[in-house]
């Protein structure tokens, strides 16, 4: 799918509500799934990621239906899973797969997961690795990538496991598959990662241990659970306020979580004048609203690595910012861009360099320096955040930009061109 978007041309102003968050919408379905009773999930994000988690529980023998805005999900009990016919489709989607493989690990039955293309050449090894320590048997491709072949082992024993990377997705597998384990599980990491599972654990009924370890055989039972907006989402919007002159945006219900909010503080370190008020709490989560207004003062600045994970998503569209931004940003260890749904750091710097942005890409970051931005075309190569951030980026041009690959923006922002057309922003 190609979009033809920007230059804005006046500013972008009035009030927007973003979607659902994706990572805890997620959680949400999958955690409701296991718990016996109804659950009631408010504010989900409805998009393709957030459909194939509850389709591939539909599979498992979960009810799942809306009421209304809300989704009621009939869960059946951790044990109450029944066996999948034919492989389990996860698409574009790295956090289904992850996630589900740990519950997957678990079951007296086997299955097989599979994906699109981009999914297919993400690294599975770092949840297969543990999964094998606690005695799950997974095949994976040669490359460790998938399809994964489960065969599931009912007597999986709890471990310590120290993740070497900082990802939520493996610490969250581990923890899941953790519930059904003899004994203890729990994870840590070198950095901290979100930790969306281990707040809304407890909302089921399953108490944490020392922050992150579960008890095997935890019981989870049915809870109402209301989903902050995606801060992730809302980074686009936050961006493009900020730089386009004039512009005074106000974000509402936006997830405020503090292993998220690492964009905040880079906007407010880089000079942008962003304000949040009402702040309040769902559940665990924080939640408040964001006004952004254009002030002019963009800076560029060396992002500390240890803000890394909690920005980790939001770097392509950092790197949009960093390249209208005066002087020079720099972007290190965030060598995860490169197994994401694209090798992100790649994918930004063809795009950015081919409008005239003068960078340096290294193998754990990147370095971009302001200046002004040409129009013309670019790729978005079917990852959903850096079609988003070139959209973005094209209204910060100077002339038309054509964005090629941006069909998959449905798997997290569906309504992202309508959202960025209400605020004033040009995009067909
Ligand atoms: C996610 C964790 C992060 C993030 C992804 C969603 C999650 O991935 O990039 O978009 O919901 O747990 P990693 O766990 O690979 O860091």
């Amino acid at each position: 799918m190609i979009l033809q978007v920007g230059p804005a041309g006046s500013p972008l102003g009035g009030e927007l509500t973003p979607p659902g968050d994706k990572s805890i919408s997620h959680r949400a379905v999958i955690l409701a799934s296991l718990a016996v009773g109804q659950s009631r999930i408010e504010g989900l994000l409805e998009s393709e990621d957030v459909r194939t988690t509850a389709s591939a529980c539909r599979q498992l023998g979960m009810k799942i239906h809306a009421d209304g805005e809300a989704l009621l999900v009939d869960g059946i009990g951790a044990e109450g899973l029944c066996a999948p016919v034919g492989p389990l489709d996860m698409g574009n989607s790295g956090t289904a797969m992850r996630l589900l493989a740990g519950v997957l690990a678990a079951q007296p039955f086997s299955s097989e997961l599979i994906g699109d293309r981009s999914l297919s050449a993400r690294p599975m090894r770092r949840i297969v690795h543990p999964l094998c320590l606690m005695g799950a048997r997974i095949q994976t491709a040669d490359s460790g990538t998938p399809p994964l072949l489960i065969t599931g082992n009912p007597h999986l024993k709890g471990i310590n496991y120290a993740s070497p990377v900082a990802s939520a997705q493996v610490k969250s597998c581990v923890l899941l598959a953790g519930l059904y384990a003899q004994g203890e599980t729990s994870v840590c990491e070198p950095r901290k990662s979100r930790d969306h599972t281990e707040k809304m654990l407890p909302c089921f009924g399953v108490p944490l241990v020392d922050g992150c370890a579960v008890s095997g055989g935890s019981r989870l039972t049915a809870a109402h659970i209301r989903i902050p907006g995606d801060i992730s989402s809302a980074a686009f919007f936050m961006v493009a306020a900020t730089a386009l002159p004039d512009s005074s945006l106000t974000l509402n219900n936006v997830g405020l979580n503090d292993t998220r909010d690492g964009i905040i503080r880079v906007l407010q370190a880089m000079g942008a004048d962003l304000r949040v008020s009402n702040r309040r709490i769902y559940g665990e989560e924080a939640v408040g609203d964001i006004r952004i207004r254009y002030n002019g003062q963009l800076k560029g600045i060396d992002i500390p690595q240890q803000w890394i994970p909690s920005l980790i998503d939001e770097l392509p569209i950092i790197m949009v910012l960093a390249a209208v931004a005066d002087g020079i940003t720099r972007i290190r260890g965030a060598e995860e861009l490169r197994v994401k749904e694209s090798d992100r750091i790649s994918v930004m710097a063809r795009g950015l360099e081919s409008l005239g942005v003068r960078l340096t890409q290294y193998r754990d970051g990147i370095d971009i320096e302001g200046s002004a931005i040409r129009g013309g075309n670019v790729d978005g190569a079917g990852d959903h955040r850096c079609a988003m951030s070139f959209c973005i980026l094209g209204q910060l041009a100077d002339s038309d930009l054509e964005v090629k690959g941006c069909g998959n923006i449905a798997t997290s922002y569906p309504g992202f061109a309508h959202d960025l057309k209400t605020v004033g922003g040009r995009i067909t």
